[in-house]
């Protein structure tokens, strides 16, 4: 067998020593084979990353199951985001303590954003002693290796350096689904938003080369993928500083020229970088979903300065007006933050202003949750957690009206939808818009991930249609 090198962290070949060592201690060891739970927090990045972790995790001999009371083997990968997510994480971990007492040989790992920062990790380190392997964003593809060393060498494993590698390839890859997948173009993020962690945690942008994008998508569509979801922070500033020179829209263009029958979405788009020609582009590409996710955050020039957003609302405006304009049938979505640090009830009316003049589809809203070591958490923050909680209530109450707006409007409209799977009623499926509405229609499994012509004829507590 080949010798291991020391340090060699940057690429899967040594990996894939450590994981064929695993995997024959398995084989050999254990009378049955063992099975791993892996439970993923936070945004499609960490679900995409978790499919990379069970791909390994397969590898090296476990069977995958959904319940840690079952497993063997138990890993979280985290997300730190908001303090809601984190709190989260704390609480599943110490109930897993039980399953150690039962379980001693079992291995418990936990890994991704929350991780990452230092103070998080001691805690573990201190407070939960039967978590045997933490490890950060940087070493997500090392799991062979620190399932080896906890193995042999019966040690905890910590790793957590800030050391950054370049895009990583060739991590073995368990997918969730057949028809819908996830496909991230780049990792880390630049733009350092005074409230957010996540360029803390993630490191800086790192485009992956649009070869082994092409190669991995053309793989996908082999495999019947019916709909691939482009995945970054900031996927329009995809290629900046590269050598290859192919931005985003160019990218978007070679992926459409990939022959088959499926669609294409992405996200997150940055305003601040979302460009005329992108959303030509998404016009120009029959295969890309008229869909866009913008987040907008705040509708007040103020806080988005101080959010270091780098665009204005009247900017924003005009990309909304140039893609609709483009696109009529685009359906528009976005992200908010309520009670910002300094946020007055004046500047959060101007978001209430901004939401109704726009009219999302759909809206992610959030309050706004301190985060250690980002630029917002020392700021001035008067307005107490009950106050934002009211402002919170009153911008659903306007989401949800524009919603309604929307939906009644769709009736007796005609969509084309991807059937995914069973509806709520017997002798229904449900299909799902390139705007991301699900419409229930009459039909059996045979329709599975086929694409449909479906009229709205009704909204009961869901969307029906008949198929034309
Ligand atoms: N890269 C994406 C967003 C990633 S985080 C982008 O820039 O659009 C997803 C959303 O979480 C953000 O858009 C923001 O609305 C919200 N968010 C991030 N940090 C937050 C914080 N500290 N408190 C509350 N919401 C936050
Ligand atoms: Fe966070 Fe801003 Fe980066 Fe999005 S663009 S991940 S909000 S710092
Ligand atoms: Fe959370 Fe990390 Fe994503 S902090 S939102 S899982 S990038």
């Amino acid at each position: 067998m080949k010798e291991i090198k020391n340090n060699s962290f940057q690429n899967m070949e040594e990996q894939q020593v450590y994981l064929s060592r695993v995997l024959e201690y398995i084989k050999t060891n254990k009378k049955t084979q063992p099975k791993a739970c892996v439970e993923t927090y936070g945004c499609q990045q960490n679900v995409s990353d978790s499919e990379h972790i069970k791909g390994m995790l397969v590898s090296m001999g476990y069977a995958l199951c959904d319940d840690t009371d079952e497993a063997d083997f138990v890993l979280f990968n985290t997300c730190a985001v908001r303090e809601h997510a984190e709190a989260r994480v704390y609480g599943n971990l110490g109930a897993l303590k039980h399953n150690k007492r039962r379980n001693p040989d079992m291995i418990i790992a936990i890994c991704g954003c929350m991780v990452q920062q230092a103070a998080v990790c001691e805690r573990i380190k201190k407070s939960y002693p039967y978590v045997d392997i933490v490890f950060g964003t940087h070493a997500r593809h090392r799991l062979p290796e620190f399932v080896y060393k906890t193995i042999f060498d019966k040690k905890r494993v910590f790793e957590i350096s800030e050391q950054e590698s370049e895009v990583i390839e060739d991590i073995p890859i368990h997918r969730d689904g057949d028809l819908k997948g996830w496909l991230p173009i780049m990792h880390g993020c630049n733009n350092f938003c005074t409230y957010c962690i996540v360029p803390y945690v993630r490191g800086r942008e790192h485009s992956r080369e649009p070869s082994e994008i092409i190669k991995e998508v053309k793989e996908m569509v082999a495999e019947g993928f019916r709909e691939i979801t482009l995945l970054g922070q900031n996927v329009n500033s995809y290629g900046k500083g590269e050598a290859h020179g192919v931005n985003f829209a160019k990218l978007l263009r070679m992926i459409n020229d990939i022959e088959g029958d499926f669609k294409i979405r992405f996200m997150t788009s940055h305003p601040k970088d979302c460009t005329e020609e992108l959303l030509d582009t998404m016009a120009e590409c029959e295969k890309v979903c008229h869909n866009l996710h913008l987040p907008m955050q705040s509708g007040s020039d103020r806080i988005l300065k101080l959010m270091n957003r780098h665009y204005d609302t009247e900017k924003y405006y005009h990309l909304i007006e140039y893609a609709r304009k483009k696109m009529p049938d685009i359906s528009l979505s976005s992200d908010i933050i309520v009670g910002f640090p300094g946020e007055t009830y004046e500047d959060f009316c101007e978001t209430l202003r901004m939401l109704k003049k726009v009219r999302f589809t759909s809206l992610f809203t959030f309050i706004y949750s301190k985060r250690d070591g980002t630029p917002a958490a020392i700021m001035d923050d008067p307005v107490s957690r009950e106050e934002k909680g009211k402002w919170f209530k009153e911008l659903l109450l306007v989401q949800e009206k524009i919603s309604k707006e929307n939906y009644k409007d769709v009736i007796g409209k005609t969509f084309r939808v991807l059937c995914e799977g069973e509806g709520r009623e017997d002798g229904f499926m449900a299909g799902r818009t390139d705007s991301n509405m699900v419409i229930e229609f009459k039909g059996d499994n045979t329709l599975y991930g086929k694409y449909l012509d479906v009229k709205v004829t009704e909204l009961t507590n869901v969307l029906k249609g008949t198929i034309i």
